[in-house]
């Protein structure tokens, strides 16, 4: 159905079945011309092109963006080129002189914050409570009461979680987080996969996400939404910050009240480029993020119904991780044996011409908008002709 959008990752793979889009997206044909684009921006306007990508292609980047997540204020969002740069600048902003530095979030998140965080935790001011995720049933009412047991200097969540594809109600916990400390969603696995409104949440959390998964754009070009009224100084900081008007008290550095006080500094904008050709390509083809997931939900269920039809004694119900309310993230996560196992069965689809990815003992099958019924019905053939 939407398979002509994306014909050259496409030609480049006839014989392997992309099923580890959750990972890296294949990217739009629309993508190369803008990636070209910008070796021509780049060449037009040399010297002059910072202020030419800030005042053209990256505002227009924000304002899709703050549409999608029907945001009021396009300068409340920031780029950088991975999320761990943003992270790090956002764990910057919070007072490490104190004799405690507190923050919670859970055991599932993304690498670039856990490692983070635990390497932090090796400083005697840091302190970090991690909730498990499991079992999901009880995890808001177990995050609820760690909100409530004390003070807390940051809170970090995921809207999906990478290791699970499991769905957090991040308004619910919001809603129960103090407004005084950065409330710091992790909206990676959400962003143009789950529809997210951030309305009554834009004065109130940090939303991260990037174009390297469903946003179809590839690396380098990551975004932060900052909630109105945040004034911070975070000592990890850039030149981009001065290209908005400084606030400056007492002789000190001054930093900028939207998102740019954010910022850091010189980037290469092609990945932004990336990502507003594919928001604009959404736009002009009327996928909305709703219907984009109506789509993927769709083979998901097809895909567990052809499993369940074949019986698989590997990929099947009992293995697979749900959520009582079904949603669900892009991908399906089965908790296989142990981590030696789920590899070697990485590896095996691979050959057989699947392609997948895992995370210690769970194996992840990503969904995408360059899947059809027929690869759906394909790849559970391959798979229960390798995994028995
Ligand atoms: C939940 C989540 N956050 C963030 C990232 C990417 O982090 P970074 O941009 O630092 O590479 C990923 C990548 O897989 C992820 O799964």
């Amino acid at each position: 159905m939407y398979k002509h959008l994306y014909q050259r990752f496409l030609q480049a793979h006839p014989d392997s079945l992309h099923f580890a889009c959750h990972s890296h997206h294949y990217w739009p044909d629309c993508t190369r011309e803008a990636h070209l684009k910008y070796w021509d921006d780049s060449c037009k306007y040399v010297d002059d092109k910072w202020e030419y990508f800030f005042s053209g292609p990256v505002l227009e980047t924000q304002q899709l963006i703050a549409a999608e997540l029907n945001v009021d204020s396009a300068e409340q969002i920031v780029f950088a080129p991975n999320t761990h740069e943003l992270v790090f600048r956002l764990l910057s902003s919070l007072d490490w002189g104190k004799s405690k530095v507190r923050i919670l979030t859970t055991d599932s998140e993304f690498y670039s914050f856990d490692r983070q965080i635990t390497r932090l935790e090796e400083l005697p001011q840091f302190e970090i409570h991690k909730i498990p995720t499991l079992p999901f049933e009880s995890f808001h009412e177990r995050f609820e009461s760690a909100l409530n047991s004390g003070s807390w200097d940051m809170i970090f969540i995921s809207h999906v979680f990478f290791n699970s594809g499991l769905v957090c109600d991040i308004h619910r916990l919001a809603a129960k987080a103090s407004a005084d400390i950065p409330f710091v969603i992790d909206g990676y696995h959400g962003f143009l996969a789950l529809p997210t409104d951030l309305s009554t949440l834009q004065d109130r959390a940090f939303y991260l996400a990037g174009s390297y998964k469903y946003a179809q754009g590839g690396e380098g070009a990551c975004f932060m939404y900052v909630p109105t009224g945040a004034v911070h100084r975070p000592f990890y900081t850039g030149w981009f910050a001065e290209l908005a008007h400084l606030t400056t008290v007492n002789g000190e550095v001054g930093y900028p009240r939207n998102a740019l006080q954010y910022a850091g500094s010189t980037m290469d904008f092609s990945g932004v480029y990336r990502l507003r050709s594919v928001l604009k390509l959404f736009q002009s083809e009327g996928l909305s993020t709703d219907k984009i997931h109506e789509f993927i939900s769709s083979n998901q269920e097809h895909f567990l119904r052809e499993l369940q039809k074949a019986e698989n004694a590997v990929f099947n119900d009992r293995n697979l991780v749900t959520q009582e309310n079904g949603s669900h993230g892009h991908f399906l996560t089965f908790i296989l044996k142990d981590t030696e196992i789920t590899k070697r069965t990485v590896k095996q689809l691979s050959s057989a011409g699947i392609k997948t990815d895992s995370r210690a003992n769970r194996l992840r099958f990503g969904f995408g908008l360059y899947q059809d019924q027929q690869d759906i019905e394909k790849a559970v053939q391959i798979i229960c002709n390798t995994v028995k």
